[in-house]
């Protein structure tokens, strides 16, 4: 069985949490794209884990972790966080942890051209996380990217410093910054490439063996559909393919192996970044937001960064169920609406006057939008930690319900807070057969 998980929306949906649910079922847990713009919260009894590069499988002993070659990973990064867990006790060792040969890295000089690319924009500035995600993304598209198995040889890596940092540097110097040092840099990741020399794995075949061997498989998406590169709200997106299809490339595995998908689907909406949100609560709905972002805890859990709210977008998550293909849905942080006495949800769009149900390709109409809402009675009580669907509030159930008509697809988890046992599956779904 090879599930893949992905947000519906533009990233923190609560994906961490679900994972960490399912991981214990899987023998495997893999990303596939992205690196350490990621943060995933887990919280397990009083420990609070937040994953930036790693799996959330790490934390069940059982579970291999795989980081995918669509990846790209900061070297510095990897064993900050490799330490990290090492010290909350987590065992990591080359048995349970494996990096693709053919993920990407990111070099210092790439965290450098973030910050330049950001600053040349100004005003249009997308508010990427400043990780060096985009520029790496862009090295590997320009082929003259540094991959896991160029850095294990040190001539090559040598050659491909010496020779990218020159056109860096000259990017660099122009925006008054101190040119990078290529022996500098060059001695820090040859270091750091030798202690991830033993991680290193061709996992296309090793996930091969391990659909022979019919193990469990979970292809764990970083950010979400609306950042894809492809599908997402070009150009405030990231630089890669969270979406469905992207599990096969980035994982290595051959789409028809795949054998369902799940969205991560939250009660509302939120955003980090520039960009256009449609649904967006802006000034007169501002104490709203407050406190959605206040009981949703709704701040970047590695940046830091206040997200923007906004009530759920039926048009932007049924595009996303569509595009990816969603067998099942979870929905995630039906307890942050507790206190709510009316929930809005945008059930289609006007650009110029005219009804539109489908989400556009064009940054400037998104921006137009004029959400079309309707308007649902909150449950106002305590839907914290219910674990029976029987136990939550009727309105709160006819909310569930409606979103899920206004999606297309069953939901089959819903989420009553951040911890694993505040859970509801619901009997007969497709998800309870992932659960077995
Ligand atoms: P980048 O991925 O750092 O290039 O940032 C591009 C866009 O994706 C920015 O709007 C970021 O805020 C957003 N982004 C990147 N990673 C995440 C994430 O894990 N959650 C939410 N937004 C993200």
């Amino acid at each position: 069985m090879i599930i893949v998980i992905i947000g519906s929306q533009w990233g923190d949906e609560g994906k961490g949490k679900v994972v960490d649910l399912l991981a214990d079922r899987f023998d495997i847990v893999s990303r596939y794209q992205g690196g350490h713009n990621a943060g995933h919260s887990v919280y397990v009894g009083d420990q609070a884990f937040v994953l930036r590069l790693l799996p959330s499988g790490i934390i069940h002993e059982g579970s291999t972790c795989v980081l995918g070659n669509g990846m790209v990973i900061d070297p510095i990064a990897f064993f900050e966080e490799v330490d990290q867990m090492t010290d909350k006790g987590i065992s990591i060792t080359p048995e349970r942890l494996k990096v693709s040969s053919r993920a990407h890295l990111i070099m210092p000089y790439h965290r450098a051209l973030d910050h330049t690319s950001e600053e040349r924009l100004g005003n249009e500035k997308i508010g990427t996380t400043l990780r060096g995600i985009g520029p790496t993304y862009e090295d590997k598209a320009g082929r003259r990217g540094i991959r896991v198995a160029d850095a294990l040889v040190p001539e090559v890596l040598k050659q491909r410093i010496e020779r990218n940092l020159e056109e860096a540097n000259r990017v660099i110097v122009l925006y008054g910054r101190e040119p990078l040092r290529s022996d500098e840099i060059f001695e820090e990741i040859s270091a750091l490439a030798e202690r991830l020399r033993p991680f290193v794995c061709e996992t296309s075949h090793f996930f091969a063996q391990a659909k022979k061997e019919n193990k469990k498989i979970l292809l764990e998406g970083a950010q979400a559909t609306l950042l894809d590169v492809d599908h997402g709200t070009y150009p405030f997106v990231t630089s890669s393919n969270p979406t469905a299809g992207g599990a096969s490339v980035g994982a290595g595995i051959p789409p028809h192996h795949i054998t369902g998908v799940l969205g991560i689907v939250r009660t509302y909406m939120t955003r980090v970044g520039e960009g256009p949100f449609p649904s967006e609560m802006l000034d007169a709905e501002e104490d709203t937001a407050n406190l959605i972002r206040e009981r949703g805890n709704e701040f970047g859990s590695v940046t830091k960064r206040p997200r923007r709210c906004g009530w759920f977008d039926a048009v932007a998550t049924r595009y996303a169920a569509e595009l990816n293909g969603f067998d099942s849905v979870a929905l995630t942080k039906i307890d942050v609406l507790d206190a709510l006495d009316e929930i809005k949800v945008c059930v289609g769009y006007k650009i110029d006057g005219e009804r539109v149900d489908t989400f556009p390709a064009v940054s400037q109409d998104l921006r137009q939008i004029e959400p079309v809402y309707e308007t649902l009675e909150g449950w106002k009580s305590d839907t914290v930690g219910i674990t029976n669907i029987d136990d939550l509030p009727t309105k709160a159930r006819e909310y569930v319900d409606f979103l899920s008509k206004s999606i297309g697809v069953e939901i089959g988890l819903i989420s009553t807070g951040p911890e694993r046992d505040q859970t509801i599956i619901l009997k007969d779904s497709v998800m309870e057969g992932w659960f077995n």
